[in-house]
C-alpha cells in the first residue's frame, strides 16, 4: 500500500527593509513551487525560514535570540528544518553555524533560489549545508513569487548600492548597483497588473542612480512616466532615492504622472554637513532642503517622509542641533530615528570618538519628540478634509473591536476607516474616499465611514486569492506564478 506523503509546511519570518519582504516573498514562492504549503497560523511548521538584516546590531541579537528559542522545539519535532539567509548570512557566514549548529541550511542575498535544494540536501546528507555567493548572477525576479497582498506588490528595480556611506554594511552584502532593463521592469508590473494589482512599490537601495548602469540618467524619470501609461495601475510609489542623485525631472514626473503618488521617502540621516561629510553622503543640509522645497512646489500635497542616524561617531551637540534644525524645516510626515549601531567592518566602526551610550539615548529621545510633535501638527491639518483611501490587508484586524479598516491615504499615511453597521465591507484593494474626523501623531481616523466606495479589480483578487485558500485543491491564485524571464 502506497501512503501520500502530507506535504511540508513553511514559515518565513522577515526582519529589516522592503528588500527583504519582497525576498521572503520570492522564497515563499519558490518553496510553494517546490510543493511546500504555508503552515496555518499557531502551528509549527516544518520548515522555518529567517530572512535576516544586517543594518543594525539588534537585528543579530534577535536572530540569536529566536533560533535559541527553536532548538528544544526541533528536539520534540524531528524533522524540523531551520533555513537562515538574508544579509546576516551573507555577512556572517560561518558565525551562524558555529553559534547554531541546530541550523540546517544557511543561504546568502544572491542565491535565494539554492533554498529548496539546500533544504532537500541537508536531509538526505543529514548535515547543515551553506551557500553564500559573493555576487549576483541572476536578478530574483526570474523566481516564483507568492505575494502578501493581492492588489499590491513589489518591484524591484536594481539591486546593490555603489555608495560607501561608511556606516552602512549594505554594500558589502549586497554588491554593486545592478539595474534591472526597463523593458523587464515594465513587463513585470504589467503582468502584475493583469493580476488584479493596483499598487506597486518600485524597490532600489538607491532608485535615482537607476539607469547609470545602462547609460541613462534620467532612466529613473522615464520609468516613472511609462508607469503612467499603463492602464489599470492606480498607485506607483518608490523607495529609497538618495538625496545626492535626486534630479529635478523626477520631481516632474512624479508631478505630471497622475498614478505616481504625491509621497516621498528620502534618508536625511543627519542635518550636519560635517557629520554627512563624515558619512561619506555627498550633499549637504541645504542641498536637501532645496530638494524639499522643488518637491513641495511642484507637488504641494507631498508628504514627505525621512530616517536619521543619532550619534554617528564625533556628533556634537551642535552637530545634532543642525539635525533638529533641518527636521524643522522639513516637516515630515514621518520619520525613522536610529541610534548609531556600530557595524564591524564598515570605516565608521573605526572611528574615534564614538558617542557614549547615554548621550546617544537622550539625543534620540529629543528627536523622537520633535518628529512626533511635526507629524502630529501635519496630520491635524487633516481633520476635516476628505482623503482617497486604499483598503489594505492586515494593517486593519487589530481594530476589530472597533469595526475599523484600514488602508493607506494617497501620500501614504495610515487611515482607520469606521465601517457603519450594516454598511457593505470594502476589500483589501478597494477604494473609498473617507473624511479625517481625528489625527493622531502616526495615524488619522475617518469615523463617519467610507463613501463614493470602488470595488476594484484589485478587491476581485483578494477575494479569489481568499476563496483559492479556504479551497486547498483549487488552483493556485494569480498571487502564486512563476518568475518571469529576463535579461539580466
Ligand atoms: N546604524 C544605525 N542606523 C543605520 N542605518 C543604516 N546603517 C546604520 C547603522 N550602522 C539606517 C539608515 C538607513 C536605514 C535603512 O537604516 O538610516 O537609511
Ligand atoms: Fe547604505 Fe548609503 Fe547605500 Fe543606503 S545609500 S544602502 S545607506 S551605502
Amino acid at each position: 500500500m502506497t501512503t501520500i506523503a502530507e506535504p511540508r509546511s513553511y514559515q518565513v519570518i522577515t526582519y529589516g527593509c522592503q528588500m527583504n519582504v519582497h525576498d521572503s516573498e520570492r522564497i515563499a514562492g519558490l518553496l510553494e513551487a517546490a510543493g511546500y504549503v504555508r503552515a496555518p497560523e499557531g502551528v509549527q511548521a516544518d520548515v522555518v525560514v529567517f530572512n535576516t538584516c544586517a543594518v543594525r546590531e539588534n537585528a543579530d541579537n534577535r536572530l540569536y535570540g529566536n533560533l535559541g528559542h527553536l532548538r528544544p522545539v526541533k528536539l520534540a519535532h524531528p524533522g524540523l528544518q531551520i533555513a537562515v539567509g538574508g544579509c546576516m548570512a551573507q555577512k556572517d557566514k560561518d558565525i551562524v553555524l558555529a553559534r547554531a549548529p541546530w541550523v540546517d541550511v544557511v543561504f546568502g542575498t544572491h542565491n535565494i533560489g539554492s533554498l529548496p535544494v539546500l533544504l532537500e540536501r541537508a536531509r538526505s546528507l543529514a548535515a547543515s549545508q551553506i551557500e553564500i555567493e559573493e555576487a549576483l548572477t541572476r536578478f530574483p525576479s526570474t523566481l516564483p513569487t507568492r505575494r502578501e497582498a493581492a492588489h499590491a506588490g513589489w518591484v524591484s528595480i536594481s539591486v546593490g548600492c555603489n555608495n560607501t556611506c561608511t556606516y552602512c554594511i549594505v554594500p558589502a552584502l549586497r554588491g554593486r548597483e545592478v539595474d534591472r532593463r526597463p523593458g523587464d521592469v515594465l513587463a513585470e508590473i504589467q503582468l502584475l497588473v493583469d493580476e488584479g494589482v493596483q499598487e506597486v512599490t518600485l524597490l532600489g537601495q538607491n532608485v535615482n542612480t537607476y539607469g547609470v548602469e545602462f547609460g541613462d540618467r534620467e532612466a529613473f524619470s522615464k520609468l516613472l512616466r511609462a508607469c503612467g501609461r499603463i492602464d489599470g495601475l492606480e498607485r506607483v510609489r518608490f523607495t529609497s532615492p538618495h538625496p545626492a542623485a535626486f534630479t529635478d525631472d523626477v520631481i516632474a514626473a512624479m508631478a505630471e504622472t497622475p498614478n505616481v503618488m504625491p509621497s516621498l521617502h528620502m534618508p536625511l540621516q543627519s542635518g550636519s554637513d560635517r557629520v554627512l561629510s563624515a558619512m561619506r553622503r555627498s550633499y549637504r543640509a541645504d542641498r536637501f532642503l532645496g530638494i524639499i522645497e522643488r518637491v513641495r512646489a511642484a507637488i504641494p500635497d507631498a508628504a514627505i517622509t525621512t530616517d536619521i542616524i543619532v550619534g554617528f561617531p564625533g556628533e556634537t551637540e551642535a552637530d545634532f542641533a543642525e539635525t533638529l534644525r533641518v527636521v524643522e524645516a522639513s516637516r515630515f510626515a514621518a520619520a525613522f530615528t536610529f541610534q548609531y549601531s556600530i557595524r564591524p567592518g564598515t570605516p565608521a566602526a573605526t572611528m574615534p570618538d564614538q558617542v557614549p551610550k547615554q548621550v546617544v539615548q537622550e539625543r534620540y529621545e529629543r528627536l523622537v519628540d520633535l518628529v512626533g510633535e511635526i507629524a502630529w501638527a501635519e496630520n491635524r491639518t487633516f481633520e476635516g478634509r476628505t482623503v482617497e483611501v486604499l483598503f489594505a490587508a492586515g494593517e486593519g484586524r487589530k481594530d476589530a473591536a472597533t469595526n475599523r479598516l484600514s488602508g493607506r491615504a494617497r501620500d501614504n499615511r495610515l487611515v482607520h476607516v469606521a465601517i457603519p453597521e450594516g454598511a457593505e465591507r470594502p476589500r483589501p484593494g478597494d477604494l473609498a474616499d473617507v473624511e479625517i474626523t481625528y489625527a493622531a501623531p502616526h495615524h488619522l481616523n475617518a469615523d463617519a465611514g467610507p463613501t463614493n466606495l470602488r470595488r476594484t479589480r484589485g478587491g476581485d483578487a483578494w477575494a479569489a486569492q481568499q476563496a483559492a485558500a479556504a479551497e486547498p485543491d483549487a488552483p493556485r491564485p494569480a498571487a502564486v506564478r512563476l518568475g518571469l524571464p529576463t535579461r539580466t
